[in-house]
């Protein structure tokens, strides 16, 4: 389904254009691109399809949802941007943290994803519980992305977010990275969690939930064997997953 996108001026669209190259500069230099890229996803992540609350319109840098168990270590990501955030007053913080999150994949190596502006930012934050939990297994990643009004082929191509960067013991309790290279962005996510668990590497339950489940299973299967297949899809799920609460055309 298409989306209709709101009207931003001439000058936020500039605005856009130079916060976009700030980022790139900041996420290179402080090789945070794993922590930004959660961040816009934990941002757009609380939405919920059916009351249309939580979703990515900038609420997530309230300390309220900060505080939120999922969003341990985010309060960092929030900082690092701030810097870049002030010289953009124009933009809102709904837009510059899904650019951010864009900007992420795209530095990292990972597909171009299309970005629109026109969040709004909201005030007010979701309640706790909304984002996915790492301990269970395919029937809560369907609840949480069905919530969203995200699909099956869009859990799967989205997990393969975590071949970027690492968990952390202090922040989620799991403690390693997903891939050898965890600031590359490609299709090694799939790779590893087919081969089997290795001491280095992490596979969390909710990874290992997409092996055994008979449709998420074969999109792996896909995505290992073909990296052009994955950045495909996951560039939509991203645009899909980033467009959350923007009205459909
Ligand atoms: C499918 C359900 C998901 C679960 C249960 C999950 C869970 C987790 C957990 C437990 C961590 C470790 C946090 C820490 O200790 O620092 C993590 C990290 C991460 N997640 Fe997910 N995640 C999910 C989906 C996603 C999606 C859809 C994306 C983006 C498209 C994503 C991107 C990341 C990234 C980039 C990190 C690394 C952050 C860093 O290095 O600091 N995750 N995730």
């Amino acid at each position: 389904m298409g989306k209709h996108y709101p009207t931003v001026t001439e000058e936020y669209k500039k605005a856009v254009d130079k916060a976009k190259k700030k980022l790139r500069g900041l996420i290179a230099e402080k090789n945070c691109a794993p922590l930004i890229l959660r961040l816009a996803w934990h941002s757009a992540g609380t939405f919920d399809v059916k009351t249309r609350t939580g979703g990515p319109f900038g609420t997530i840098k309230n300390p309220v949802e900060l505080a939120h168990a999922a969003n341990n270590g985010l309060d960092i990501a929030v900082r690092l941007l701030e810097p870049i955030k002030e010289q953009f007053p124009i933009l809102t913080y709904a837009d510059f943290y899904q650019l951010a999150g864009v900007v992420a994949v795209e530095i990292t190596g990972g597909p171009e994803v299309p970005f629109h502006p026109g969040r709004e930012d909201k005030s007010e934050s979701p309640p706790e519980g909304r984002l996915p939990d790492a301990t269970k297994g395919s029937d809560h990643l369907r609840d949480v992305f069905g919530t969203m009004g995200l699909s099956d082929q869009d859990i799967v191509a989205l997990s393969g977010g975590h071949t970027l960067g690492r968990a952390h013991k202090e922040r989620s309790g799991f403690e390693g990275p997903w891939t050898v290279n965890p600031l590359i962005f490609d299709n090694t996510y799939f790779k590893e969690l087919l081969s089997g668990e290795k001491e280095c590497l992490l596979q969390l339950p909710s990874d290992k939930a997409l092996l055994s489940d008979p449709v998420f299973r074969p999109l792996v299967e896909k995505y290992a064997a073909d990296e052009d297949a994955y950045f495909a899809d996951y560039s939509e799920a991203h645009r899909r997953l980033s467009e959350l609460g923007f009205a459909d055309a």
